[in-house]
């Protein structure tokens, strides 16, 4: 039932935007995309990359590190790979808003202030993000929120050069989200530059339903945590809205974890899988000052991001789910599907992916290329593929039907 009124509205959503004409947007040719979300800011026509603060530093944030962490983008080759963002998160304001109001960096810890930060990270070619809260305090409550202050606030972000804003949902009023956040929507469309906007509810309100003119992505979720369980959770969730996800805007299950040390290797590739095909956001949140090569490894694996940042933007479901088996697969560009062979369970399992479940005529000879191993199998596949996969594992490939 559910499912079926979601279905409506993604359609009838299809509709009204294709009589819009957003080509003033700038940025992107968004002529060329087939579909697409009804907030006009023009951004976010593939899933957002970069890096945010809190999965590792949690408060205990500066400018030298949030500096170094642009740097560190750039020799690391990750700039290149697409992770553009530099995020700070929650903890770089002063409790006080200065004798105007305005929001202020905290001078102990961002003496330089946030414009500077921004010069800095846009002399490298990225781009900066920035954190609030649709309430009173943030969720730390070490810094204000936004509740009541959403267009000054969004023109002080504007006018710092911001390019990303994460908006929180602590310690706010009581009144809906999908009362408070159109706000900071309509402050920020106001500001004069144009600010990819990242709700962050937690997934309350099943924002999928309601921010495909609030938002440019939103969260489906709780907070992530470094463990297997809350990872493979959260993909859960996260999967349930995938039809309401499409270029501009896209379900978020929340930040990456790869490097934080609480995974297996095959754990966190299960995890960069997972977001990848799914079109989630793909924000690094470990320390890339101090990368380790097994992390690098994952998030810089052209072909699954690839994958995550195909044009067609079709958030990947769930096409079969046997015990602690299943098959996740989403159609690419150009006719081909991505497809992930997931072992959710305490043992070894051979998984078959059949031609039915993932949208190839039964008869079609498919090439298939293994993301991981980075290999084209031979040889050729009819009517379904199978491997071996370990526990906590996947496998994850590009199936090309050919003639
Ligand atoms: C760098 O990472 C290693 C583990 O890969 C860790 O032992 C070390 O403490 C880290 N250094 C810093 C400065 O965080
Ligand atoms: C896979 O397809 C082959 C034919 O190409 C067929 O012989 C085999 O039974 C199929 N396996 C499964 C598990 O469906």
């Amino acid at each position: 039932m559910e499912r079926s009124m979601l279905g409506w509205l993604s359609f009838l959503l299809l509709i009204a935007s294709a009589s819009v004409d957003f080509t003033d947007a700038g940025f992107y040719d968004w002529k060329s995309v087939e579909r697409r979300n009804l907030l006009a800011n023009g951004l976010g026509s593939t899933p957002p990359m970069g890096w945010n603060s809190w999965n590792h530093f949690n408060c205990m944030i500066d400018e030298k590190i949030i500096r170094e962490t642009a740097d560190a983008l750039i020799s690391t080759g990750l700039a290149k790979l697409g992770y553009e963002y530099v995020n700070i998160d929650d903890c770089w304001a002063e409790i006080s808003r200065d004798d105007k109001g305005s929001l202020v960096a905290k001078s102990s810890t961002f003496p330089s202030g946030i414009k500077a930060l921004a010069d800095y990270v846009h002399s490298k070619g990225l781009k900066l993000g920035i954190y609030s809260d649709a309430g009173y305090y943030t969720c730390s409550k070490k810094m204000p929120g936004s509740l009541g202050h959403e267009e000054q606030d969004a023109k002080t972000f504007a006018s710092w050069g911001i390019d990303y804003l994460k908006y929180d949902n602590c310690n706010n009023d009581g009144s809906k989200p999908t009362v408070r956040y159109p706000v900071m929507t309509r402050a920020l469309m106001k500001a004069g530059r144009p600010i990819f906007f990242s709700l962050c509810e937690w997934g309350d309100m099943h924002p999928a339903t309601w921010g495909f003119n609030v938002g440019n992505s939103w969260r489906t979720t709780n907070d992530i945590s470094d463990t297997w369980e809350s990872m493979i959770s959260r993909s859960d969730q996260n999967e349930v809205f995938a039809d309401l996800a499409r270029p501009g805007g896209w379900n978020d299950p929340d930040m990456l974890e790869i490097g934080n040390g609480g995974m297996t290797k095959n754990e966190y590739i299960v995890h960069f899988s997972l977001w990848a095909i799914s079109k989630a956001p793909l924000l690094i949140g470990c320390d890339v000052r101090n990368i380790s090569k097994d992390t690098m490894e994952l998030i810089a694996n052209k072909e699954v991001i690839a994958v995550n940042q195909d044009k067609l933007g079709v958030q990947a479901k769930k096409v079969r789910m046997e015990g602690d088996q299943e098959i996740w697969a989403a159609p690419l560009s150009k006719y081909r599907v991505a497809v992930v062979l997931l072992n959710r369970g305490p043992v070894r399992y051979s998984i078959t992916a059949e031609w039915d479940d993932i949208g190839i005529p039964p008869s079609s000879s498919v090439v298939a290329r293994d993301l991981w191993e980075h290999k084209t199998l031979k040889p050729r596949f009819v009517g379904n593929l199978t491997a071996t996969v370990d526990s906590h594992s996947c496998k994850m490939y590009i199936l090309e039907p050919v003639s």
